[in-house]
C-alpha cells in the first residue's frame, strides 16, 4: 500500500509510519532542547538569574551554598540551562558551587559580560572579564558569553567583541552571544566577520520589538533569539488579573519595577486588564495558566530559541507550572485571539535594547543610574585655539592627509566625510546599508565627543559609489536621521579605497 503525505515522496506505509516517529522525535527535541550550535544544546525554558541581584540588593551577600541548593529542583525538572551576567550579584558564583555538585557537562550556564563604560578599552581588560567568570563559574570554558555594547557611537564596543573572538578562538569561550542588539547593529556584527549564535532581548506579548526585522535577520543567519520579560516579571500572570494598578515604587520587585515602564507605555492598566481577560479565558480553554500561556507564544515565534524566566531561587519557584509549556500547543484560534489582543497594545517604540541606549529608559530605575554614571567621549579630543576643538578617530589618513575627523568652532561641529573603516578593518563587508549604519556611528561619535548630538545634525551628504546601492544607504540615513531630518545631498562619485561603497559627511549646530 502506498500513502502519499504533504510534503513527501510517496511512502510505504511503514514508512510514513517511520516519518510521523520521526516527526515526533524532531516535535520532542524541539520541545525539549534547542541547537544553539551544534556543540550546545539548551533547554528551551532558561532559569534567569538576574533576581538574584535583586535579592541582594540591600548589599547584604546571600548564603552561596544555600541558595546553590535551590538549583536543584530546576535541573531535576530539566531546566538545566541557566542565565547570569557578571553583574547579577552572586549569581555566577552560585552557578559556580551548583556547577561542582552536579558536574558541569550536565549544565549549561550562561554568562554576560555587561562593559564598565568608564573602564579601560584594552584586550587585558576583555580577558580578566572572562577570566573572572571562568573563575567565579569554576569553569575552563564559558559556553556562552553574551555582550552588551552602551554605545554604538563608541567603536570600542567592535573592538571588544573581536577580542572575545580571539578568546574564543584561544579555547576560553565556547560561543559568543549578544544582549539587547538591535537589529542594524547585529547585522553589523555579522557582517564584519564576528561569528554569534544568539541575541538575548525583551521579547513578550506586551513588547514585540524582535518581531519583524529582528527575526528575519535571525532567521537568515541561524542566530537564536533568547526571550527575556516574556513574564513581565510576573505581571502576566493570574496574580495581577483584576488587581488594581499600583504605582512603580511600590512594586516588590526591581523586575515588575521595570516591567510596569512596558504596560504604561503599551497603553496602561486598563489595557493590560483587557489583555490578562483575554489570556485568562485561553487559559481555561487549554486548561493552563495565563503565565503558561503568555509564554508559549514567544516561545513558538520564529528564531526564538528559549524564553529565560526569572527565578528567585530559594524564595519562590514555579517550576512544575512552568514545565507544563512543554506538554501542550496553542490551537489557531488561540494564536488568532493573542495577536488580536496584543495589536489592541501600543507598540514599545524602538527597536530592541534601545531600553538601555534612549529614553524612555525602560529600565527598573527608569534611568541608567544603576548601570553608568556617565559614557566618555567616544574619540580622543584636543583643543586647536581657544573656541576651536578637535576630535580625532585614529585612523592613519587623519595623520597622513593632515585631516581631522571633526572639527567643532564655536557651537558648529563639521565632521570630515567618513567611510566605514574603523583602525585598518572596513566594517559592515560588502553591505552598503549597514556601512552607511557604521559611518552614523561614527559622525555620532565624533559629534559628541564635541559635546553635541545627532539631534544636532542639521546637514549631511552622502556619496555613493554604485547606483544601485542608492535605496538601502539612503534607507539607512532614514533610520538614524528621520526623527531630525537635517538637509541632505545624495551624489554618485568615485570613492577611493577598495570595497568603500558609501562615504558621508555631516554638520552640527550645537543647542541652537
Ligand atoms: N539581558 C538583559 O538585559 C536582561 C534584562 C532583564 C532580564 N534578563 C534575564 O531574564 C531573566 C528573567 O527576568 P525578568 O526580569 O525578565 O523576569 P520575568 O521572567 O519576566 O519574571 C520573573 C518573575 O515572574 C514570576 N513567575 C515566574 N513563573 C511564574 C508563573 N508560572 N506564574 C506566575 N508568576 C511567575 C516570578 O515572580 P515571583 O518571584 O514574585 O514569584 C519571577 O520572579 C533574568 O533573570 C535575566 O536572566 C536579561
Amino acid at each position: 500500500m502506498r500513502l502519499r503525505v504533504d510534503g513527501v515522496e510517496s511512502l510505504g506505509l511503514s514508512n510514513v509510519v517511520r516519518y510521523k516517529l520521526k516527526i515526533n522525535e524532531y516535535m520532542n527535541i524541539k520541545n525539549t532542547h534547542t541547537q544553539l550550535a551544534p556543540d550546545l544544546r539548551i533547554s528551551p525554558i532558561l532559569t534567569g538569574l538576574w533576581q538574584i541581584a535583586d535579592m541582594e540588593r540591600d548589599g547584604r551577600v546571600i548564603d552561596l551554598e544555600e541558595t546553590a541548593q535551590g538549583m536543584q529542583a530546576y535541573f531535576d525538572a530539566g531546566l538545566t540551562t541557566f542565565d547570569m551576567a557578571d553583574h547579577y550579584g552572586s549569581a555566577e558564583l552560585i552557578a559556580g558551587i551548583f556547577a561542582q555538585q552536579t558536574g558541569p557537562e550536565k549544565l549549561q550556564l550562561l554568562t554576560k559580560w555587561v562593559p564598565d563604560a568608564n573602564g579601560p578599552r584594552s584586550k587585558e581588560r576583555v580577558r580578566e572579564a572572562v577570566e573572572r567568570s571562568l573563575q567565579r563559574l569554576q569553569m575552563d570554558k564559558l559556553d556562552l558569553l553574551q555582550y552588551h555594547a552602551w554605545n554604538y557611537a563608541d567603536p570600542s564596543w567592535l573592538d571588544e567583541l573581536f577580542w572575545l573572538q580571539e578568546l574564543k578562538e584561544e579555547g576560553l569561550i565556547r560561543h559568543i552571544g549578544l544582549t539587547n542588539f538591535d537589529t542594524a547593529h547585529l547585522n553589523m556584527v555579522l557582517q564584519s566577520g564576528i561569528r554569534v549564535v544568539s541575541n538575548q532581548v525583551s521579547y513578550s506579548l506586551i513588547d514585540q520589538r524582535a518581531a519583524g526585522a529582528m527575526t528575519e535577520l535571525c532567521q537568515q543567519h541561524d542566530i537564536k533569539i533568547l526571550a527575556f520579560g516574556t513574564l513581565a516579571g510576573g505581571f502576566l500572570s493570574q496574580k495581577w488579573l483584576g488587581q488594581a494598578d499600583s504605582p512603580t515604587e511600590e512594586l516588590a520587585t526591581w523586575s515588575q519595577m521595570k516591567y510596569k515602564r512596558y504596560i504604561d507605555i503599551a497603553g496602561g492598566w486598563p489595557l493590560f486588564q483587557q489583555l490578562l481577560q483575554t489570556l485568562a479565558s485561553i487559559a481555561e480553554q487549554h486548561d493552563v495558566s495565563i503565565a503558561n500561556i503568555a509564554t508559549k507564544y514567544i516561545l513558538e515565534q520564529p528564531a526564538v530559541g528559549g524564553v529565560i524566566i526569572g527565578a528567585r531561587l530559594g524564595q519562590s519557584a514555579h517550576i512544575q507550572e512552568n514545565t507544563r509549556l512543554l506538554d501542550f500547543e496553542l490551537s489557531s484560534d488561540s494564536l488568532s485571539r493573542i495577536q488580536e489582543a496584543v495589536a489592541a497594545l501600543q507598540p514599545i517604540p524602538g527597536d530592541c535594547g534601545d531600553e538601555y541606549r534612549k529614553p524612555p529608559f525602560l529600565t527598573a530605575s527608569g534611568d541608567l543610574s544603576h548601570h553608568l554614571s556617565s559614557l566618555p567621549a567616544p574619540y580622543p579630543v584636543q583643543a586647536v585655539r581657544e573656541g576651536r576643538q578637535k576630535a580625532l578617530s585614529g585612523t592613519i589618513w587623519e595623520d597622513l592627509a593632515g585631516f581631522s575627523r571633526a572639527v567643532r568652532t564655536g557651537n558648529r561641529i563639521l565632521v570630515s566625510g567618513t567611510t566605514a573603516t574603523h583602525g585598518n578593518r572596513m566594517i559592515g563587508g560588502n553591505d552598503p546599508a549597514c556601512q552607511a549604519h557604521f559611518i552614523i556611528d561614527k559622525i555620532e561619535g565624533a559629534i559628541q565627543s564635541l559635546g553635541g548630538k545627532l539631534e544636532d545634525v542639521v546637514r549631511t551628504r552622502i556619496y555613493i559609489q554604485k547606483m544601485d546601492d542608492w535605496e538601502p544607504i539612503s534607507r539607512a540615513h532614514g533610520q538614524r536621521f528621520g526623527h531630525i531630518q537635517p538637509a541632505n545631498t545624495l551624489i554618485r562619485a568615485d570613492l577611493i579605497g577598495d570595497g568603500y561603497l558609501v562615504e558621508m559627511e555631516a554638520e552640527a549646530v550645537v543647542g541652537d
